[in-house]
């Protein structure tokens, strides 16, 4: 470990993936054309974002990575896990979402990412034949096996340091409650080999016992529980989440914000989109979907404060479907209606038709944040990282806070954050010291 936690670090970083499915092998397939200079990193902060320092009059502004020490594609590593038998090479050729001509060139590569077994359940995941399972009987043994296999990948690639990047299938929606609302609960529950416990805590409990920072990309329980943030403050380790912010939630948390910052009612919001790839297939599954409902639907809420603003949020009729729809593949298209008013209460209609590529808007959020979170390791930070909420469609904070769910202030937040780190001044953006010389403020 770099003795300067800002500065660039040494040694390989193991990115390990439960899920080695469509964004898993998307981001797999890009840091590695990216590395031979075949594709561009677009849509990645670590890799292509700038950050301004000082005083506008300054005229400083540093590449993100040129501001903190992040590691290098060139020492990027990957390890998996999957329930289904196949290599990264077959999953990316089926996924589709990268054509023929890119993956061609990293047939070889890809071939050689098979995924270790996955923790398996069949009452969270129901449409997949699952082929390459854990076969350990009980919980206990089945976290060992996890254990073991973080070390075996760390060892087998070279690794000096790790972090886990949750992005298996969504599991059925079953809050495993009382069992996750402390950490001793969830050790009893673990001997008893409680079955609301999920594969992904499983997983999440499995790298934070072995001091790998975990991120969940997935809509998944796992980390937001009050037994695996106790766990993640016991071991010092940081942990994120949770369901990356993609696709139509992306949108969401782009117009929401403009909307509130002019004053512009909102009483009805209509999301609806249709996708064929093998997330779509399992998420056709209600209770799947319920899952990535209850991520989807709080958006709103909290960026458009009905509690502050009855008059104009007070009554949102907010409505969100996914179907599945074969012929689309990974291309999804989603259709917002959204219904607003203004002045005096006169009613206006935005309609938004997003054509997007869900692994195509994924993978660049996964390499950013496993980057991170190792940059928070290497900061010795544990629990929860709410400078991260900027990726997630449901973000933590600490107990007591409203997460903050606004895509413009998360931005800021990460930014002023990494300035911190590299120990530069924060910008408040106030610019009042460039009009009255005896305030003190800048920037
Ligand atoms: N694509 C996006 O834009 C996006 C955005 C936000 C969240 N997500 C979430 O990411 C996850 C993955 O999406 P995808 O498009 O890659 O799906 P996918 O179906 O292509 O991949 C998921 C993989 O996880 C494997 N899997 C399922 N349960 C497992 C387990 N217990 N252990 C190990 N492997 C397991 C499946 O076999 C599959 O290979 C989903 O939960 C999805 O909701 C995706």
């Amino acid at each position: 470990m770099a003795s300067n936690p800002a500065a660039r670090p040494e040694g390989r970083l193991a990115i390990l993936l439960p899920g080695l499915g469509a964004v898993a092998t998307t981001l797999i397939a890009g840091v590695e054309l990216a590395r031979r200079g075949l594709g561009k990193p677009i849509g990645s902060l670590t890799q292509m974002g700038t950050i301004r320092l000082g005083k506008r009059t300054e005229g400083r502004t540093v590449r993100i990575d040129e501001l903190v020490g992040l590691a290098s594609l060139d020492d990027v590593v990957f390890g998996a896990w999957d329930i289904v038998n196949e290599d990264a090479w077959q999953v990316a050729k089926r996924s589709n979402v990268l054509p023929a001509e890119q993956l061609a060139p990293l047939e070889e590569m890809l071939k050689g990412i098979k995924p270790k077994k996955g923790i398996f359940d069949p009452e969270a995941v129901r449409r997949i034949d699952a082929n390459h399972v854990i076969e350990a009987k009980s919980h206990r043994a089945r976290i060992e096996q996890v254990r073991k296999d973080i070390r075996d990948f760390m060892k087998d690639l070279g690794a000096s340091r790790a972090v886990m990047v949750h992005i298996t299938s969504t599991e059925t929606y079953r809050p495993a409650g009382d069992a996750v609302s402390s950490l001793e609960k969830l050790e009893e529950a673990i001997e008893k080999n409680d079955p609301l416990l999920n594969p992904a805590l499983l997983y999440a409990y499995a790298a934070i016992m072995e001091g790998v920072p975990f991120a969940n990309g997935t809509p998944n329980q796992a980390v937001e529980t009050p037994a695996l943030q106790e766990l993640a403050r016991k071991q010092n380790v940081p942990i994120a989440g949770r369901d990356l912010k993609t696709g139509q939630t992306l949108m969401k948390t782009i117009i929401a914000p403009g909307l509130k910052a002019r004053l512009l009612g909102v009483n009805g919001w209509f999301s609806t989109n249709i996708l064929g790839n093998r997330d779509g297939e399992v998420l056709d599954d209600p209770s799947a979907f319920r899952a990535k409902e209850v991520t989807k639907t709080s958006v709103l809420d909290t960026i458009l404060q009905p509690e502050v603003y009855p008059d104009l949020y007070g009554k949102i009729s907010h409505k969100v479907s996914i179907h599945y729809y074969p012929p689309r593949g990974d291309e999804k298209e989603g259709w917002d209606n959204i219904d607003i008013f203004g002045w005096l209460g006169l009613p206006m209609q935005i309609k938004v038709n997003f054509l997007c590529r869900d692994s195509i808007l994924a993978a660049p959020l996964m390499l950013d944040i496993a980057l991170f979170m190792d940059l928070a390791q290497r900061m010795k930070w544990r629990g929860m990282q709410e400078w991260l909420s900027f990726y997630f469609k449901s973000p933590m904070a600490a107990e007591g806070l409203q997460p903050e769910h606004d895509l413009f202030i998360q931005l800021t937040k990460l930014k002023n954050t990494l300035r911190v780190i590299a120990g530069e001044e924060p910008i408040h953006h106030t610019g009042l010291d460039y009009y009255a010389d005896d305030l003190p403020l800048g920037r």
